[in-house]
């Protein structure tokens, strides 16, 4: 893997590029296209960031855009180039081998397309390299796609999902103490797929992503729920709705049609928790971006309808990472907001 491929925390084979443009995926790309299709125009200049084999920054070419330019640090990039060669749209598309924040164009560009995240768009320095390239390469006016990710939140019974993290950890056949291995198991941050059957509380907007602002890659928020039934419930689900110039739209939640292809994030509960429907839900919930990489917390807690704690955990992603301190790609404690991080993230690297 190249240097640049790996600050992008992906690295994808031809087979994984081919799964993201197979037609069974086809409600990502087609949504993509309906975006391009609605602001191209022969004057418009676009920017493909993270262009992978090069679909979009093709298709882009195809409807008729004056030029595109299209940046990938995987050197699966040689595909976009030979297909632009092979569909007579190699005259319009300047394909370049990089990371975009290590990239100089000759012109600012009108339109900005990315879909560079996973489950969510909190994935490696992805906002970063959006705004950086909003700031440095984008017409005052221009256009992002998408335009805004509704980041959405849930609580979700899943049994079978929990006991896949934590049995093998609670259960083994020599009797070891794994308590330590659990634990970490249970502060892992993970793409997941559910269905709206695993829903047990509405779904709650926690935080907007808008392409077009990037201030700042931390987003927080503090959400509260009733269970919508009774019974056990094992941590949240998260997706996004994904939003285009003009309205159009598409998601990722259990069970809607982005699912298949993107999952869910999901933060498991240190515990499961039998909820009565009359209980409170109280998760203050964190993505701090620390080092290029994302440090999830959640701290959960449970009050009963008489507001006795039923429950309360308080959990961090930054407890599930194994290398040791000022290691290269270890969270540590830089100077990139530190404050942001709750007191037990603060106690777990003192
Ligand atoms: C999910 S793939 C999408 C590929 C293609 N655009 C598509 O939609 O089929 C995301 C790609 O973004 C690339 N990437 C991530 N951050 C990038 C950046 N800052 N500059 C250029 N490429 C980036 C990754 O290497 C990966 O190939």
């Amino acid at each position: 893997m190249s240097a640049d491929a790996k600050l992008t925390n992906q690295n994808y084979s031809l087979f994984d590029y081919g799964g993201m443009i197979n037609a069974k995926n086809a409600v990502r790309t087609e949504a993509f296209t309906t975006a391009l299709k609605n602001c191209i125009t022969p004057e418009t200049v676009v920017l493909d960031i993270g262009t992978g084999t090069g679909y979009f920054a093709l298709v882009a070419a195809q409807l008729g855009a004056r030029h595109v330019y299209a940046i990938e640090p995987n050197p699966a990039i040689q595909v976009g180039r030979e297909a632009a060669v092979d569909n007579g749209l190699a005259d319009r598309i300047t394909f370049i081998q990089g990371m975009s924040n290590n990239v100089d164009l000759p012109e600012k560009v009108d339109v900005i397309i990315s879909d560079i995240g996973g489950a969510l768009p909190l994935c490696g320095p992805l906002i970063r390299s959006l705004a950086d390239a909003r700031e440095r390469f984008l017409k005052p006016g221009g256009i992002m796609l998408p335009e805004r990710d509704s980041l959405c939140a849930a609580l979700v019974r899943a049994p079978g999902i929990y006991a896949s993290y934590v049995a093998p950890w609670d259960d083994n056949s020599a009797g070891l103490d794994f308590h330590r291995a659990r634990q970490r198991v249970t502060s892992l941050v993970r793409k997941q797929p559910f269905q709206k059957k695993n829903l047990t509380s509405s779904l709650q907007e926690w935080a907007s992503v808008d392409y077009g602002q990037l201030n700042s890659p931390h987003y927080d928020s503090e959400l509260t729920w009733s269970p919508t039934k009774a019974g056990p419930v094992h941590g949240l689900a998260l997706w996004f709705d994904r939003i285009f110039p003009g309205g159009q739209q598409f998601s990722n939640a259990p069970d809607e049609i982005g699912n298949p292809i993107y999952g869910n994030l999901y933060l498991p509960w240190s515990e499961p928790v039998d909820l009565a429907e009359d209980d409170t839900v109280t998760v203050k919930l964190r993505a701090s971006f620390v080092d290029g990489n994302y440090i999830w917390s959640w701290q959960t807690t449970v009050r009963t309808a008489q507001d006795v704690e039923k429950a309360r955990f308080s959990q961090s992603s930054f407890l599930s990472q194994f290398k040791a301190r000022g290691q290269p790609g270890n969270a540590t404690l830089s100077d990139e907001q530190p404050s942001q991080l709750p007191s037990d993230e603060l106690a777990a690297v003192a």
